[in-house]
């Protein structure tokens, strides 16, 4: 007998993106549709939270509906609804929660709420169809910095995670600090591609019995005493060298704790998700390494990498064929637990 297709509709409203996709067998996007608030956000320097809530509000239901129309489906067509629920802005989560109810309900279909960090970690099942777990997976976005072994579809073990700022979370304070604006970390890949990521010796850090865990906060605090030792002098300094050299020193420590996480735990698969995953010196040095110690190395194509609702779909369709359902009770959970 052949196997049915399960179709999911998913939505992801965290963050800064209102989402929403249509996504066969965890792995074929029939549609991905992205609206970023970006444009909006920036004006005030980061993302704010009461802003986000209404943009979510106001664009959900279009983007829902994009999402259907551009994958040839109906509503009815759909197999379960599934919703990042945490973590994230409650107030932004809410806005996809409360959609994906609603769906769910009126239309009688399953609901699956789905942790955001799986998502990220799914988009590489898009990417890579022939992707089974156990692999090891890198999440560096704006508000995590994870090290997870994915053992199997629904088992997640975390093997380092940071003591202070995400990945991103530097990137896009550095980036301020030398006047670049928000986001971040696309800009100081731009600008660092001009710049000598040995120019500056910036800190790597090393925590004491934690071996894969990660600080980003020396190294930002590093490059903002640089900055200001310049402006103090009234001296000039090249935003290009401390871009590529900060860029340097963070993309150095999450390979290098990825390459030994791997050797120790005999996994020879490596993967890397979010936002961070889009940095051209990350993409490049962990395929480097991998190649250099005989792993396979995934990315998901950067669209994948930062926020999107096809990566929930892929992780949704897990869930589901694990057995996962969501009652209508379901909340959002802002520092929901891997
Ligand atoms: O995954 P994401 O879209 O949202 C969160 O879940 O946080 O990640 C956004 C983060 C931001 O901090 C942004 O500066 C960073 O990802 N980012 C990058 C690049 N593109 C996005 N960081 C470094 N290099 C990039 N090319
Ligand atoms: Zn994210």
């Amino acid at each position: 007998m052949e196997k049915k297709d399960i179709t999911v509709l998913a939505i992801e409203s965290s963050c800064d993106e209102t989402a929403a996709a249509v996504v066969v067998n965890g792995r074929k996007v029939l549609s991905n549709i992205i609206s970023s608030q970006i444009d909006i956000h920036k004006l005030y320097g980061g993302v704010v939270p009461e802003i986000a809530s209404r943009k979510h509000i106001e664009r959900i239901n279009q983007v829902i509906q994009e999402a259907l129309t551009e994958a040839d489906r109906q509503l009815d067509d759909m197999d379960a609804v599934c919703v990042t629920y945490g973590p994230g802005l409650v107030g932004a989560l809410l806005v996809g929660v409360g959609a994906a109810k609603a769906l769910s309900y009126a239309a009688g279909k399953p609901l699956v709420g789905v942790h955001h960090i799986v998502g990220h970690i799914s988009a590489n099942y898009i990417a890579n169809p022939e992707l089974e777990p156990p692999f090891l997976c890198l999440v560096a976005s704006g508000g995590h910095s994870h090290l997870v072994l994915v053992r199997d579809y629904g088992q997640y073990e975390i093997l380092g995670r940071t003591r202070d700022d995400a990945a991103g979370e530097a990137f896009d304070k550095v980036a301020r600090a030398i006047g670049l604006g928000y986001p971040g970390g696309p800009k100081i890949d731009r600008l660092s591609q001009d710049g000598d990521p040995d120019a500056i010796d910036f800190p790597r850090a090393v925590i004491d019995g934690a071996p894969y865990d990660f600080s980003f906060s020396g190294v930002k605090s590093a490059v903002l005493n640089y900055i200001n030792g310049y402006s103090m002098k009234g001296e000039a300094y090249s935003k290009a060298d401390v871009a590529a050299s900060f860029q340097k020193a963070v993309v150095e420590v999450l390979v290098a704790h990825t390459m030994l996480a791997a050797r120790d735990y005999g996994i020879d698969r490596i993967a890397i998700a979010g936002g961070v995953a889009c940095n051209s010196a990350l993409r490049a040095g962990m395929e480097r390494a991998c190649q250099r110690n005989g792993y396979s190395f995934y990315m998901p194509a950067p669209v994948l990498c930062t926020d999107n609702a096809a990566m929930i779909g892929a992780a949704g369709y897990y869930e589901f064929r694990n057995g996962i359902r969501h009652g209508l009770d379901l909340n959002a959970v802002p520092n929901l637990k891997l």
